[in-house]
């Protein structure tokens, strides 16, 4: 296990009182064909500060991520992340802003990018920043202590890390206007129903699932898998025409690759 990002160095001391409290890391380990990314600031109930997102950036970066074949985010057994960093939200103007999109905070982006399949592994609280983080991964699992909710406008701003854009994707405008404005705190039930999470598992359990789910991932073969989940993303945003297209072409280009690269054991990965 390593810690990644310019957070590890100053931040080591998250869990024992060392160098530089509060700060947190983030930590990847291999598991077999599966990275597990772990947000370790729990003294802070894990918020996304821009020192945390430089992590998880690095974290992406790491070998034990960018060589595997799926990867699972986790902020660890009692917290999953309280959102971004109010402590970092005070003395911003429009231009610090737009260059905070373009240094840390895109790392929303970024993990919804990787060419692998990921899952998020939620217990406890999963609220603003730290909700968008997890929508940017293909799967939530839940555990039943997972509290879910959007609190930024009722602190005056909005959530603006991809959050807004995914939520109406997944659920549709009503459902997104329900979780922004009026839904409050979520528990994993409710969640389930609303569709946010793809499913609840016993207090304890998220991680252990998350990985399994992963581990499945990991074994599908991962050119059709990156395809298919391109294939996902432009329906989503694109007319049928376009859609059907890169369905069609994605399918032609596996043609290209052997019958046993497509099966998952040959050197597409
Ligand atoms: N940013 C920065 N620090 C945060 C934080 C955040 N989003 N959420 C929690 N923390 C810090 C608290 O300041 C506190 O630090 P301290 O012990 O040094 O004072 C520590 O984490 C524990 O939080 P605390 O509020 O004492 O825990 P709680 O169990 O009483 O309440 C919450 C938990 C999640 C309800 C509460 O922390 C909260 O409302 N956080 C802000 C959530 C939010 O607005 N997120 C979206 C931001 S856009």
């Amino acid at each position: 296990m390593s810690p990644s990002g310019e957070a590890a160095d100053a931040a080591a001391g998250d869990e024992v009182g060392g160098g530089g409290p509060d700060k947190g890391r983030v930590e990847v380990e291999a598991r077999g064909k599966v990275a597990l990314v772990t947000l370790q600031r729990h003294r802070k109930l894990n918020a996304l500060s821009g020192a945390m997102e430089e992590a998880l950036a690095g974290a992406l970066e790491s070998p034990e991520v960018t060589g595997s074949r799926s990867f699972v985010i986790t902020g660890g057994p009692q917290v999953f992340s309280a959102g971004a960093d109010v402590s970092e939200m005070s003395d911003v103007d429009p231009e610090s802003i737009f260059a905070y999109y373009r240094a840390s905070g895109g790392v929303y982006e970024a993990v919804a990018s990787m060419p692998q399949p990921s899952v998020s592994a939620i217990s406890g609280y999963c609220l603003g920043g730290g909700l968008e983080l997890a929508l940017a991964t293909d799967f939530r699992v839940a555990d039943e202590t997972a509290v879910f909710g959007l609190p930024e406008v009722s602190i005056g701003i909005l959530p603006s890390s991809g959050g807004i854009h995914r939520l109406v994707r997944m659920l549709g405008t009503a459902r997104a206007r329900e979780l922004v404005l009026a839904r409050g705190r979520l528990p994993a039930r409710e969640a389930l129903a609303l569709g946010l999470v793809t499913e609840v598992v016993p207090a304890g359990e998220a991680l252990a699932r998350a990985l399994e789910l992963a581990g499945e991932l990991a074994e599908l073969p991962p050119l059709a898998t990156a395809l298919a989940r391109r294939a996902i993303e432009a329906a989503g945003e694109s007319s049928r025409d376009v859609a059907l297209l890169v369905e069609q072409l994605a399918y032609a280009a596996l043609s290209y690759t052997p019958v046993i690269d497509r099966r998952g054991s040959g050197r597409n990965g």
